[in-house]
């Protein structure tokens, strides 16, 4: 008999994360739990209370507070859990077309950045064998996307370590608060470094950890998973109407997180960013719309 199970999505308590939790929850046994995790302590209560009253009968949904902003409560929390079997690193923080980007830089370097290396650093040695450790990135994570002048930087952190990508989250970030982002290649949507960064977060990562991890069946990955109706999407894009709903944006990665996965996919994914079963390429990406 397999032991019981537990999985982890951050920034849970809506959109995306919220609809990942209930799919897990959905596949998994009553003796497995999903930790839906959020920033605040009564959002999470409700959306954890929210789903086991829908769909009862799954893996426990337990309401579990965690700001990924705090990377000592990351920590904190890998310790305690000790071991893990699904992470989902969800957690973002939304940007507005409407405010200055210095003014939101700081939310989105730590939320969708220094938190994800510090998820990846404190859940990828605690994965258990078949494990699987997953950055929701996006279309935007890829080096086309970028200036020529930030692309070859991007491309070395990615090709070094985890630290390395922190450091040049930390100059993206300075740039854009002196007013230099432009001038260095960095651009003004955020979303494009940041996204970038998670996706190279994961290359480095995968650098080191590849071979160990094919070999006991476990999977790290950057995941895209389409345009989506939630809040966060709606204030950029005029036509809403291609998006999926965020339980339809779920079946996959829950698919992946859950299912079987041959040897080959593992080694086909691992380590990329992946979207509806296939590999988006790292310096060509796909296109996405303006
Ligand atoms: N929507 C799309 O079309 C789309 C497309 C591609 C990729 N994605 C990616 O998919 C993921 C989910 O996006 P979404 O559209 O579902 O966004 P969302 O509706 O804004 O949900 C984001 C979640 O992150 C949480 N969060 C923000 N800051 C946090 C912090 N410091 N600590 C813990 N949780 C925090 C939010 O909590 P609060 O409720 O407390 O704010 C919320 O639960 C993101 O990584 C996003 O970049 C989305």
């Amino acid at each position: 008999m397999n032991a019981a199970r537990t999985a982890l999505v951050t920034g849970a308590n809506q959109g995306l994360g919220r609809a990942l939790a209930a799919g897990l929850a959905s596949g998994m046994s009553p003796a497995d739990r999903v930790l839906l995790a959020g920033r605040r302590p009564e959002a999470v209560d409700a959306a954890a209370a929210e789903l086991t009253a829908a769909a009862p009968g799954g893996a426990r949904i337990e309401p579990c507070v965690l700001d990924v902003r705090d990377a000592e409560s990351i920590d904190a929390l890998a310790a305690r859990l000790g071991a893990v079997d699904i992470v989902f690193s969800n957690a973002a923080a939304r940007m507005s077309p409407d405010v200055d980007p210095a003014d939101q830089v700081d939310a989105v370097a730590e939320t969708n950045n220094l938190a994800t290396t510090r998820i990846l650093r404190a859940f990828a040695p605690r994965l258990r064998p078949g494990g699987r450790l997953m950055v929701v990135a996006s279309a935007l994570g890829t080096l086309d996307k970028l200036d020529d002048r930030a692309r070859p930087r991007f491309a070395a952190a990615a090709a070094t370590t985890l630290d390395a990508v922190d450091d040049l989250v930390t100059d993206w970030r300075a740039a854009v608060h002196a007013g230099h982002a432009v001038a260095q290649g960095y651009g003004t949507w955020l979303n494009i470094p940041s996204k970038v960064a998670q996706v190279a977060a994961v290359r480095a990562l995968a650098l080191q950890r590849r071979r160990t991890d094919l070999a006991r069946g476990t999977l790290i990955a950057a995941l895209c998973p389409g345009l989506i109706d939630t809040a966060a999407s709606r204030p950029w894009f005029a036509d809403m109407s291609p998006a999926q709903t965020p339980a339809e944006a779920a079946a996959w990665p829950v698919q992946l997180a859950l299912g079987p996965t041959a040897p080959e996919a593992l080694a086909t994914y691992y380590g990329e960013l992946v979207q509806f079963g296939m590999v988006i390429p790292w310096g060509t990406g796909i296109p996405v719309p303006r």
